[in-house]
């Protein structure tokens, strides 16, 4: 039987804004995301981070109490979590969107601040993401 899927959305502020900072966490949730079944997509903004997580629920838990802690960012807000048949980014294990050249409609999220972001507009960004990478 498949293991459940969970998929997680959280919103955070930066702490640290560096490229190397990114590039970290880029190489660790390659590595790590890609052993453990998980995916998913980064969206990165100019002082925030939106990241959806999936995969294995257990596994799913696991790295958020991971990312909560992480003092690379903080103010670490989940907007929602939910049981999910089928995953919205199978073949990523962490897409990292830089957040250009994409607008919204909304005057703070399109300046690249997340933090007030409703979960159904998260969602919605990712699922529009996913079609423009198809
Ligand atoms: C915004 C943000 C997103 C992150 N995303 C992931 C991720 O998708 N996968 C992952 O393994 N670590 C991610 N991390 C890093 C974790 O917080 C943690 O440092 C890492 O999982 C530790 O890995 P280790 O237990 O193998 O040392 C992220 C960190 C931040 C700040």
């Amino acid at each position: 039987m498949q293991k459940r899927l969970k998929q997680v959305i959280y919103v955070s502020e930066k702490t640290d804004k560096s490229s190397d900072s990114l590039t970290d966490i880029y190489d660790i949730s390659q590595k790590n995301n890609s052993e453990s079944g998980i995916s998913g997509c980064l969206l990165i903004g100019s002082d925030s981070y939106l990241q959806l997580l999936e995969g294995p629920d257990s596994e799913v838990k696991k790295l958020y109490s991971k990312i909560e802690m992480d003092s690379r960012h903080k103010k670490v807000k989940k907007l929602f979590e939910q049981h999910i048949e089928e995953k919205l980014f199978p073949s990523w294990s962490m897409k990292f969107a830089p957040f250009k050249n994409i607008e919204w409609g909304n005057k703070e999220f399109d300046a690249g601040k997340f933090q007030t972001i409703s979960a159904a507009a998260a969602l919605k960004v990712f699922k529009s993401i996913r079609e423009m990478i198809g």
